[in-house]
């Protein structure tokens, strides 16, 4: 039987570094019901069956932990909270899929293939300059050094965010992610939302405004001025989505970047085989994607009728949250899951959730973290952990690092030079 104070250690911060212990404990009861009457669900099986039941619902408006905690809610387009309660993030079909398919028209394929793919090479001279940067420094943070500055500048170039603009916008999407720590009372995280929220919209709404007015060939200029088969967004849409993009599109990958140099730091023979040959990143992030996902769960799910799973009934109303990084390690779905294991067979994992609102950004985020990890593994000569754990970022559901201090010998020169940097 699970001790539901589990659920409490996992969001402990003194717990950060290492919760793994604690999603043991909470799957042995796959389904638990919380003091609150939200339940907590756990073990692989059920959260894959869950992803991909129309029976619950990702509207945040119909959910009672989020109203109760101040979250979402139909308050109109005021910018309430960090614009996100009004994506197709949060909302069912038939509405979320036009407007993701909407959306997506412009950032994959099939209409699209290029917008990703093509940024490779832009992603690998990025990669090449933050590590050159590295050079004479016998001590770096591969936090602000490399996994921060390659999403952020990735995304807001994709999008059309001028270079200069990450500056405005960072401090706002970090108070808005902090007000979603548990340890703060609930008055003070809404208040701290609704300021962030509205600096952040009103950056966009001009972003969006400017992109109509001299569009380039970016995906905020494509989404404000093309009409494909179903229209175009609504203007709250808009601003909306793109700020779902700039903010989801960097604030995960991050923290895949750090996780994953800590992770490769604490398997030396790993960092080796990567150093050794290039083609390892893919198999080596999708194994990360299981053993450190950037994202531990997706909460304010809603069930919309009663549903009877692994023995119990959640009834309708109820909140659910479904505990990702707990089913990434579930031993019934994989062998030796505490181990990290880049050539195991099986590693469909959960780590971009699943169903209609499996990640939109998967196939960038994969090739931003194999670039970066791969180019670190290449030229950064005998880095050694300072602090083993790092310290960590406050939040229990984008799980990170906040810094991630290395001692280098030198870096290694890269692709195109012909000499050593230090
Ligand atoms: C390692 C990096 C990333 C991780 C681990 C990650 C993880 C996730 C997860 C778990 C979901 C499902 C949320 C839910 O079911 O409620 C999701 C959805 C989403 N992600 Fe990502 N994400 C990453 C990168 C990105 C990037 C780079 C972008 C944008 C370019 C992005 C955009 C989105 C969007 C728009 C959704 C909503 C999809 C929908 O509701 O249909 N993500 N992501």
């Amino acid at each position: 039987m699970t001790d539901p104070s589990s659920w409490e250690q996992i969001l402990d911060y003194a717990n950060r570094a290492n919760p793994y212990p604690f999603y043991e404990d909470l799957r042995k009861t796959p389904v638990t019901r919380l003091p609150d009457g939200s339940y907590l669900v756990s073990t692989y099986a059920e959260i894959a069956a869950l992803l991909h039941d129309p029976r619950v619902s990702s509207d945040i408006s119909r959910n009672p932990a989020a109203a109760a905690a101040g979250v979402g809610g139909n308050e109109g387009d005021d910018g309430e909270d960090v614009g996100l309660r009004a994506t197709f993030l949060s909302m069912d079909p038939p509405d979320h899929d036009k407007f993701r398919r909407i959306t997506m028209r412009h950032f994959g394929p099939p209409t699209t293939p290029e917008r990703v793919a093509g940024m490779e090479a832009r992603m690998a001279e990025i990669v090449a300059g933050l590590v050159d940067d590295m050079a004479g420094h016998r001590r770096i943070d591969v936090v602000d050094g490399l996994a921060y500055p390659l999403p952020v500048t990735v995304i807001c170039e994709l999008l059309g965010v001028p270079p200069g603009d990450e500056q405005r916008f960072r401090v706002w999407v970090d108070v808005a992610l902090q007000s979603t720590d548990p340890g703060l009372d609930p008055e003070t995280q809404q208040k701290k939302r609704i300021e962030a929220g509205k600096e952040l919209r009103a950056f966009m709404e001009e972003l969006v405004e400017t992109h109509r007015q001299a569009p380039g060939n970016d995906l905020l200029s494509a989404l404000v001025t093309d009409d494909g088969p179903e229209g175009r967004l609504p203007n709250e849409q808009l601003v909306s989505t793109g700020l779902l993009l700039l903010i989801a599109g960097h604030e995960t990958t991050v923290n895949l970047i750090a996780n994953g140099a800590l992770t490769l730091l604490r398997h030396p023979a790993e960092l080796q085989r990567l150093r050794n040959d290039p083609d390892f990143a893919i198999p080596m992030v999708e194994e990360l994607l299981r053993f450190e996902p950037p994202v531990h769960f997706v909460p304010f799910r809603t069930a919309l009728d009663d549903i009877h799973i692994a023995g119990t009934t959640i009834p309708a109303g109820a909140s659910l949250t479904l505990v990702l990084a707990a089913g990434n390690r579930d031993p019934a779905h994989v062998t030796d899951p505490h181990l990290f294991i880049p050539d195991r067979p099986n590693n469909q994992h959960l780590g971009f959730g699943g169903g209609v609102h499996l990640c939109f950004g998967a196939p960038l985020a994969r090739l931003e973290a194999q670039i970066a990890l791969t180019e670190f593994a290449r030229r950064l000569e005998n880095p050694r952990l300072v602090a083993d754990p790092p310290p960590y970022r406050p939040s229990p559901f984008l799980r990170g690092p906040s810094h991630l201090w290395v001692d280098i010998d030198g870096i290694a020169h890269g692709q195109d030079e012909p000499a050593e940097r230090l």
